[in-house]
């Protein structure tokens, strides 16, 4: 079965061929990054009108690189939400006629279960159960995974999400947008121990995640330290970096004593840092669980996730046909 994936939830457009037997065939993505940057975050009117001008291009060279024709497609799996209610029309008005024209069947994919089960497209490939944290620019989630659809809520944030403290105090230290991965780059050349910041409801005794306050704690220090040099903003990353890795850590491996599972999976954007990365490794040599990652540039948005989880809802749960756009939806 070939699966046409389209993702244009906020400011990637992602388009992938996922085949259930040859496994995935093309993925393109078009970052809209470039295009947000001079206004310091995503707008989502110029999102939505730049996804309609790249799905169908990335859709024939996907098409073109796969050597495959709009005939060959059996299905399509469109993100359907969350996400900003434009950018999701698009996807969601291109799959539906798309599926309409060809006479194929559609499926109506959640963004997180996209990034939920992205990990499964890397080798070796998790089995079931596992738990997942998923941590996005804008979801920071832990979840008791038991199969296709059946997931469980652990915990999540009660404010922000992880990427988004990053991204908001890249901004602070005026590292651009979106400043997650040049905050985390620079971190690498400070000194994590000179500034000591909160470890915001480490010992709540929960799964959930708090980050607004180590942005306040950014804030702050930066107004302390003004005028700030490339030393102390490099400190201030990396004390920053060491705070939310060591959060997510904690509270990873305490999902994986609550539930007594022994695999771990990570998915969203924030799980491209290396620091929470070697971290996570680390524990899991000592701890002796599994630790599983999607392939590095699957990390962020992209369509091969949706491809994917649209071609595992169809074989293996109840596809969700509709058109539409859900804009708020909860995952389980
Ligand atoms: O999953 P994603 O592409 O989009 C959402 O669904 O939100 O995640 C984007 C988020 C952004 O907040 C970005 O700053 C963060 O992931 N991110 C990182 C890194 N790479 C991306 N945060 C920390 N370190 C990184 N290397
Ligand atoms: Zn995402």
């Amino acid at each position: 079965m070939l699966v046409l994936g389209i993702e244009s939830s906020c400011d990637e457009t992602g388009v992938a061929l996922y085949d259930s037997e040859q496994g995935l065939l093309a993925h393109r993505i078009h970052s809209q990054i470039a295009m947000h940057t001079e206004y310091g975050g995503v707008v989502p009117e110029l999102a939505s009108r730049d996804h309609i001008r790249r799905v169908l291009p990335l859709t024939e060279a996907c098409l073109a690189e796969a050597q495959r024709t709009r005939k060959d497609i059996d299905a399509i799996a469109y993100t359907a939400g969350p996400g900003l209610a434009g950018a999701l029309l698009v996807g969601a008005s291109v799959a539906n006629a798309l599926a309409f024209a060809l006479e194929k069947p559609i499926v109506a994919v959640h963004h997180l279960e996209g990034h939920l089960l992205s990990p499964l497209l890397s080798t070796p490939r998790p089995d079931f159960p596992f738990v997942a944290l998923l941590v996005s620019g804008g979801h920071t989630q832990l979840m008791a995974v038991r199969g296709i659809g059946q997931y469980e809520i652990l915990g999540e944030t009660v404010d922000d999400a992880a990427g988004e403290a990053f991204d908001k105090s890249a901004k602070l230290l005026d590292l651009g947008y979106p400043g997650g991965p040049a905050l985390s780059k620079l971190a690498d050349t400070g000194d994590a121990t000179r500034f000591k910041l909160p470890r915001p409801m480490l010992h709540s005794g929960d799964l959930d995640f708090s980050f607004s306050g180590l942005k306040t704690a950014v804030l702050n220090l930066v107004n302390q330290q003004a005028p700030i040099d490339d030393q102390t903003r490099a400190d201030i990353c990396a004390a920053f970096q060491e705070a939310v890795v060591e959060v997510l850590l904690k509270k990873c491996v305490a999902a994986l004593q609550q539930t007594g599972m022994q695999r771990l999976v990570i998915a969203g954007g924030v799980g491209a840092n290396k620091q929470l990365r070697n971290a996570l490794n680390e524990a899991a040599r000592r701890r002796k669980f599994e630790v599983f990652y999607p392939p590095l540039e699957l990390c962020t948005d992209n369509g091969a996730m949706i491809a994917f989880a649209g071609a595992m809802r169809l074989q293996y749960a109840t596809p969700q046909y509709s058109y539409g756009a859900r804009p708020r939806w909860d995952l389980s």
